[in-house]
């Protein structure tokens, strides 16, 4: 961290621990008469009183203020590291893959890793049970109620964040559970996505090639038309008319293409919303969706069944 950023963190630091001692000795000096009797402002009729601050908080307060102190000056602040030299252990990484790698050092090093502990004795319990489900087709993993919970509560876990818990998704993340698909619906695409990650290429912001507002308009009047809305015929031909910048990945018909992940924009599924304003903003900045890769992060057996539970959410 350079000297500016450390001092800055610092001085602010110190500022805030300082500032609570000066307010908490500021309240502390009575300045409002004597004690239990009224004070000498009304607001509308009401009177307050001159109570001290209870005595326990007041103690709690100095405490935290002493412990704050007594923190930053065993285990650093900044660039002050501290008699304990404290450091996190993962303070260089910035991957995942850095991540594993400080992993193995530290534990060839002789370091318990927490999680790692964890995780081994967790797959020590459950890893059989997952490499059961993922040696099972998906026909039979949808038969099975056990299976799909055990989806169902990775998935949670995992994707509920983006995906919402139900799967049914928000704006700029796909709804899991109805049979419209961005990359495609079978298990083994919806595998794929979850296993390689998605990444929305292509869909540029558009404006300058569609020579400004006016084109943007134009495009985004026609794309309204191909979903059935009323719009302005001549706007929607002329918008057509340029329309095949976008053949190449949303279709000549528009019904998109799930190699691209290119959404069919004649449905009344949006990823980004239907609205006049929501196309637009699509078209005339781009959009660029992420869907991170998990077989790294959950491996081949827990995919599959979360893939499972997926699936089964279309099919039922
Ligand atoms: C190179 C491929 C490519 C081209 C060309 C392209 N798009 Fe797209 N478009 C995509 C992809 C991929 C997405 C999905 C983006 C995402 O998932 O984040 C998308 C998304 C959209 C959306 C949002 C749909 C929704 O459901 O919210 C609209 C609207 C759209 N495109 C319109 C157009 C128009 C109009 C053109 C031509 C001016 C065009 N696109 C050209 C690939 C393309
Ligand atoms: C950080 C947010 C995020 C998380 C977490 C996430 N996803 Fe996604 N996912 C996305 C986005 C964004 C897309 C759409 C990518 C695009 O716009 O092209 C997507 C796309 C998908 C698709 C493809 C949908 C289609 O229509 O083809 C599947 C399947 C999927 N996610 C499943 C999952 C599962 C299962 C998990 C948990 C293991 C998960 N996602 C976790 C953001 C996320």
């Amino acid at each position: 961290m350079s000297t500016f950023w450390s001092l800055w963190i610092i001085i602010g630091s110190l500022i805030v621990v300082f500032g609570c001692a000066w307010l908490l000795r500021m309240v502390l000096v009575d300045t409002m008469g004597e004690e239990g009797k009224e004070m000498p402002h009304s607001f509308d009729g009401i009177v307050e009183m001159n109570n001290p601050l209870p005595k326990w908080w007041t103690i709690m307060f100095a405490i935290s203020i002493v412990w704050g102190l007594g923190y930053f000056a065993l285990y650093g602040l900044a660039n002050y590291a501290g008699p304990q030299q404290w450091q996190s252990a993962n303070k260089h990484v910035y991957s995942l893959a850095e991540s594993k790698a400080a992993v193995i050092a530290a534990r060839d090093a002789g370091a318990v890793v927490q999680y790692d502990v964890e995780m081994d004795s967790a797959d020590a319990v459950y890893g059989a049970t997952y490499a059961n489900y993922a040696s099972k087709s998906v026909e039979e993993l949808v038969k099975d109620p056990e299976a799909i919970k055990v989806g169902q509560r990775l998935f949670i876990q995992n994707c509920a964040q983006c995906h919402g818990s139900d799967a049914r998704g928000q704006r700029g993340f796909p709804n899991l559970t109805d049979s419209d698909w961005l990359y495609g619906g079978s298990f083994d695409k919806i595998k794929e996505s979850i296993m390689q990650g998605r990444v929305a290429t292509g869909m540029m912001a558009w404006k300058d090639a569609l020579g400004g507002d006016q084109g943007v308009e134009e495009v985004v009047t026609y794309v309204q038309s191909l979903s059935g809305r009323k719009v302005n015929a001549k706007m929607a031909a002329a918008g057509k008319a340029k329309f095949g910048l976008c053949m190449a990945c949303h279709g000549t018909d528009g019904t998109g293409n799930e190699m691209m992940g290119a959404p069919n924009l004649t449905d009344k599924v949006w990823l980004y919303g239907g609205s006049k304003a929501a196309i637009t903003d699509s078209v005339a900045n781009g959009r660029t969706g992420v869907m991170p890769a998990w077989s790294e992060i959950l491996g081949n057996d827990k995919v599959h069944v979360i893939s499972a539970y997926v699936y089964s959410l279309s099919n039922k």
